[in-house]
Order: structure tokens, then sequence, then C-alpha cells
């Protein structure tokens, strides 16, 4: 008998998830290690998606797993308000020597969404203290993701998850997103095409009056609305447009934070120096749930020294820089340095890119994207809506003890930074042998 007939699914309400085909054939994962999952019928399952583009360093990975058993047996939590502990600077100082020169300030959340809150935010807090309260616009891309809050909802640009939820934030607008099958179809890396679609920022701000906008928020690659690279040159010309409106720029670097490009953060691998960074997943390998807002340090200057009242930012969370998160983020690391995962990642993305670009020519594939270790598999529907066959050959690569993630009519692929190439192979081969037996 399964473990799982034993089990109650009736209360626990899973997000993001169809909740009544999943308690009909439910998946459940009972232990981790390194690039494999466990299920609760004993199978070893490949992960091809590091949990949700998070489990960096690998599941379970012993040193995380020591710095976080230690810490919560030594200070289990410190009052955040007023007090800190040691940890919290030191982690500030390791990553911002992973940041752009500049972007030097650290402000600690929970989760994706609540940086994104926080950076929004206190882009308004900084015009505000300039003087300058009338900047309160905000500008987001379609099929952006930024998070589950009103804010991150009301900027980003995936419809099903805008749409049950009222007006939003007023004063937001969109920049057209950047994909185009007809001409970028399986572009390897940043597609030369596109780059024209930046100046409509232009236009958005011709509209809207550039002096009533506080920020532009990106993810510098867009992940879950699809892994849609950046053309050439266009997140530099965002950059140019921002600075000559006076704009702060926002990289959501959630999923292209530590190393997922093969670099410290997206805007290191492209050169483009936005004005905050938002960041989570990789920052502690999903082991504690942690994440953060780097700020240029004109943003803080500007906050502490224009701030009428002793507290500058009415802003922050109970568990802004927990003890046990910090621990985790210092551990996290180390072991991207001490094992050269970067590196890594670096040296895995021609074999992934290879890998994923042999899909191409399965039924229904009109599109193979792919940057660093993260990438996508595209439906067209013919045979089979794409929005059935994507999930359906999520399943068989589950069957066949491969996970990757499907959303809309796509899958995404995404594995930890210490994935090996015959890892990869296997990964893209179950891709390949799904799509040809349920289409
Ligand atoms: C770019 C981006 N921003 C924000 C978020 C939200 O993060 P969380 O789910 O931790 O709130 C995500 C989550 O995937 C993301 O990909």
């Amino acid at each position: 008998m399964k473990p799982q007939e034993n089990l109650n699914l009736d209360n626990y309400w899973l997000p993001f998830t169809a909740n009544k085909n999943f308690k009909a054939n439910p998946r459940l994962l009972t232990s981790a290690n390194g690039m494999y999952y466990k299920t609760d019928d004993g199978k070893d399952v490949l992960d091809g998606i590091a949990g949700l583009w998070c489990t960096n360093a690998g599941h379970c990975h012993p040193k995380i797993v020591a710095a976080v058993q230690n810490q919560v047996a030594e200070l289990d939590y410190a009052t955040a308000f007023n007090m800190s502990h040691p940890k919290a600077f030191e982690l500030a100082e390791r990553i911002s020597a992973l940041t752009p020169d500049g972007l030097d300030r650290i402000f600690y959340g929970n989760s994706g969404s609540e940086a994104v809150e926080t950076a929004l935010k206190v882009a308004l807090a900084y015009h505000a203290s300039k003087g300058e309260g009338q900047r309160t616009k905000f500008i987001g891309r379609e099929k952006g993701y930024h998070g589950v809050n009103f804010g991150g909802v009301s900027v980003g640009g995936i419809t099903p998850n805008r749409k049950s939820f009222g007006p939003l934030l007023p004063g937001v607008d969109h920049l057209p997103h950047t994909w185009d099958p007809n001409h970028m179809a399986f572009s390897k890396g940043q597609p030369e095409w596109g780059l024209h679609l930046a100046d409509e920022l232009e236009k958005i701000l011709m509209l809207q009056d550039p002096s009533t906008v506080a920020a532009v928020i990106i993810e510098p690659v867009v992940g879950s609305g699809g892994v849609i690279v950046p053309p050439k040159g266009y997140l530099e010309r965002i950059r140019e447009i921002c600075d000559k409106h006076h704009i702060l720029l926002i990289f959501d670097e959630v999923i292209t934070g530590f190393g997922r490009l093969g670099d410290a953060f997206a805007a290191n691998r492209f050169k483009v120096k936005p004005d905050m960074i938002t960041m989570a997943k990789g920052l502690t390998s999903a082991m504690i749930p942690m994440s953060a807002v780097a700020f240029d340090n004109s943003i803080y200057d500007q906050l502490m020294e224009g701030s009428e009242t002793p507290i500058e930012l009415f802003h922050g969370y109970t568990y802004s820089g927990h003890p046990v998160a910090c621990a985790a983020g210092i551990a996290t690391l180390d072991v991207y340095e001490e094992e050269g995962l970067f590196e890594n990642a670096q040296k895995m993305e021609p074999i992934f890119e290879e890998a994923l670009h042999s899909i191409k020519g399965s039924n229904q594939v009109i599109d193979v994207r792919n940057i660093g270790l993260m990438g996508a598999v595209h439906f067209g529907s013919d045979k089979i809506p794409a929005t059935e066959l994507a999930p359906k050959v999520f399943q068989h690569c589950y069957d066949n003890d491969v996970l990757v993630r499907f959303s809309a009519d796509y899958l995404v692929i995404s594995p930890s930074l210490i994935v090996e190439p015959s890892q990869i192979e296997r990964i893209a081969e179950a891709i390949k042998v799904a799509i040809k037996s349920v289409s």
C-alpha cells in the first residue's frame, strides 16, 4: 500500500496547483539529496527544476544543513526591530560583495514577493524624500512575474494571476513582452531580434508623463513567464531610457540571482547595473525562506539623510534577517564559492543548450529558449491543444522519474548548479520520449 493512502488530503490547499487533479493523483516527495528527490512510493526522481528554481546548491547540502542545525540550537530568533544579531550584518556584507559595485545596502524579507513589495515601496519613499512625491507610477512588463502580493501582481504581466483580484495598484503600465516566435524561435541565448521593443518604454513614458514614474521593474530574463531571454542590447537601452528620465530601474533577480546564469546576478552577466536587485530562492538554496533587496548606495543615503524621523523607513518584517536564514545564507554563499558552482553553471551552459535544442523537431515544439541553466520548451496546438500537451509531457516525465515543470503551454527546465552532463542528457531524453508518447 502506498503511504499516501493513509494521508488525509482534504485540508491542505496547494498553491498554484490544480487541487482536485492533484488530490486524485498526488505526487509526494519525502526526502532529497543532491540532484534527486525520493517519493513516498520509493522512487528516485531526477530534479530538473532545482525545486522551483531555488535549490541552486543541490538538495540537503550537508554544509548548509549543519549551519541551520547549529544556528537553530544557538539563537532561534533575534528581535528584528531595534535589535539585531551579527550574522545579519555578515550576510549583508557577503551579498554586497556579489552585487554590482554600488548596490551595497541590503534589506531582508522572507520571500521573493516581499522583496518586490520592499523595492516598490522604497522607490516611492526615495522619490518622496527627494521632493518628488508625484513620482508614484510603476512600469512592469507583459509576461513578467513578480510574486503574488498586490504590488507584484500589479506590475506583473501574467493574465490569470491578475484577473480575479480587482483593480490592483493604480498608475501601472506594462512594456510589451519580447517573445515573438516568428522572429526568434530556437534562438540560443540572447536573440538578435527585438531591441526595438525597448523603445516602447519611451512611448509609454510620453503617455504617462515621465516625471510621474517612480520605477521600471523587469526580470532581466523572464522566468515563470517562459524563460524569455532579453534581445541583444535590450537591457542596455532600458537602462539608458530610465537614466534619461531619472526613473529607477529594478531588476527582479529572484530566479536569475545566485548563479543561474553562471554569474552572481544577471546584472553582472549582462553588465547592466540597475538601481535595485530583488533576490530570494538561491540566496539560501531554499533551505530556509529568505529574500533580500540590494539598493544602490544613493537610495540608502537619500533616505538616511532626508528622513525627518529617527526611523528612516517604516517597513520591515518580523522575520527580516532571521538568524537561521542568515546562517543558511552564509553557508550557501560559502558552498557556491568553495565548490565553484557558478563556474560549473558556466561549464554546463553549452551542454544544456545543445541538449535542450535537440528537442527541436519533436511534435508540436514551436520554440526552445535557453540561457545559463534555465530553458523552456514551448508547444503549439496541433493534434492536442498545447495547454493539454504540456501537463501530459510533465506527467510522463515524472512517471519516468524526471521532474520538469509545466506552465500554460510550455515546460521549463532549471537544474541545480551541481548538475552533470549525464543528468542534463537524461532530462532532455525524458522530454523527447514523453512528447513522442503523448502527442
Ligand atoms: C522573478 C520572481 N519574482 C518574485 C517571485 C516571488 O517569489 P516568492 O514565491 O518567494 O514570493 C518569483 C517566484 O518565482 C519570481 O520568479
